[in-house]
């Protein structure tokens, strides 16, 4: 067959599965996860397991009288083709009533012409590009977007004395969304970014860029990375060549300093400043029964956003479930708008743009009462939506 007559026959596949959904009575819901479980980035699929493991130790494993599925494909790190013969697998072959994970901004946005036309509801559990929900109506988010955590950085940067800063970004859609979130923000409230420096995704050395910075002596770098190795990476290159010495303060996205690879920064860490929606710190009731049922199903394990952002999707799942069984269009009536409580603290589902409204918590790594390193918060700004829907 020609790729033209490939894609036709996809599409028409794609519709059919539409048209069937909630047709079936179905008492058995399929949910496909698809996400990074090996590779360098690895981290997110175990911090979403954790997430669901506690969810379903809280909520059960059944929604009424329906048993859930799950169906988990490993997509590695930023890789679109798998991404979309995972999810094609999963919706032609397995036949999901449901989409859920995805970790990297280019695996979701190959996936929303399939998600589009097979019309299924998919909940992404990180990644973080505003844009992306704007592809297909079927989108629903959890997590964040980078606008979203950087303006109120910039926010913070400007009542704290920054007037200079240096951005230094991955140079792909969240790097991009985080740069101009903070820049436009920062600027309105008359700060200066005097270099903008967008680092390749495959960057595992960023003294180069480092060294850029510190030359340019600014006030403070402004940084989005994704978590896990890079961001380590940067961190330590942040204090290795000497910038943390200059007094030049390291802000950013809490992406660069999550919970999983904080206590390997050690001292490099400390003074670090960034914003993001939840901190392992953060002190409700509902984060220290989150934190504590994590402990009894995983002892070992360290609690970071993605587990929390799963951890949601999951009640964002099984109220669909509830509310629609296999039919999503019912399922996703009963979520959009709604509001709920999270160990991050108060969700709405926004209507405008399927992302969470929630509270942006402005974070100090400092050494907590036991000797660990925590992203202590120091200051909130609730109720904060989706800042760059459309994408500008
Ligand atoms: C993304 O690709 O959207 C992404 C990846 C890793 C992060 C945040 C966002 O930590």
């Amino acid at each position: 067959m020609t790729k033209a007559g490939r894609t036709a026959a996809l599409a028409a596949a794609l519709a059919a599965l539409a048209l069937g959904a909630g047709a079936a009575g179905a008492d058995v819901i399929k949910v496909g996860v698809v996400a990074s479980f090996s590779g360098p980035f690895a981290v997110f699929g175990n911090e979403f397991k954790y997430g669901m493991d506690v969810y379903q130790a809280q909520h059960g494993t059944k929604v009424g009288d329906h048993e859930i599925q799950f169906i988990f494909k490993d997509s590695g790190g930023p890789n679109p083709d798998a991404a979309k013969s995972a999810t094609q697998e999963l919706l032609i072959k397995d036949r999901v009533n449901y989409l859920a994970g995805y970790v990297f901004t280019p695996n979701a946005l190959a996936v929303a012409p399939l998600v589009e036309q097979s019309k299924t509801p998919t909940v992404i559990w990180n990644a973080a590009t505003s844009i992306i929900n704007a592809k297909s109506k079927y989108f629903l988010r959890t997590s964040m977007t980078q606008p979203q955590v950087a303006a109120p950085m910039a926010d913070w940067a400007i009542a704290n004395g920054i007037k200079t800063v240096v951005t230094a970004v991955t140079d792909y859609g969240p790097g991009i969304d985080a740069e101009k979130g903070f820049t436009k923000e920062f600027e309105a409230k008359g700060g200066k970014v005097i270099d903008a420096i967008r680092m390749p995704i495959q960057t595992t050395d960023f003294g180069p860029f480092m060294q850029r910075a510190k030359q340019d002596k600014p006030n403070a770098v402004f940084s989005f990375i994704p978590a896990g190795p890079p961001a380590f990476a940067f961190v330590k290159a942040y204090a290795d060549n000497g910038l943390k010495g200059d007094g030049i303060k390291l802000i950013g996205t809490g992406d660069i300093d999550d919970e999983t690879t904080l206590q390997g920064l050690g001292d490099a860490a400390i003074g670090v400043i960034t914003s993001h929606p939840y901190s392992a710190a953060h002190d409700s009731a509902m984060n220290k029964d989150f934190l504590a049922e994590l402990k009894k199903l995983h002892p070992d394990a360290v609690a970071n956003f993605a587990a929390v952002d799963a951890y949601d999707g999951m009640h964002v799942l099984y109220k669909m479930i509830e509310a629609g069984g296999a039919d999503g269009a019912k399922g996703m009536a009963a979520v959009i708008g709604s509001t709920w409580e999270s160990p991050r603290g108060p969700l709405t589902l926004d209507p405008k743009t399927r992302t969470v409204i929630q509270n942006m918590y402005i974070r100090e790594v400092v050494r907590g009462p036991d000797g660990k390193l925590e992203n202590k918060e120091i200051a909130t700004i609730k109720d904060v939506p989706d800042l760059g829907y459309p994408a500008p």
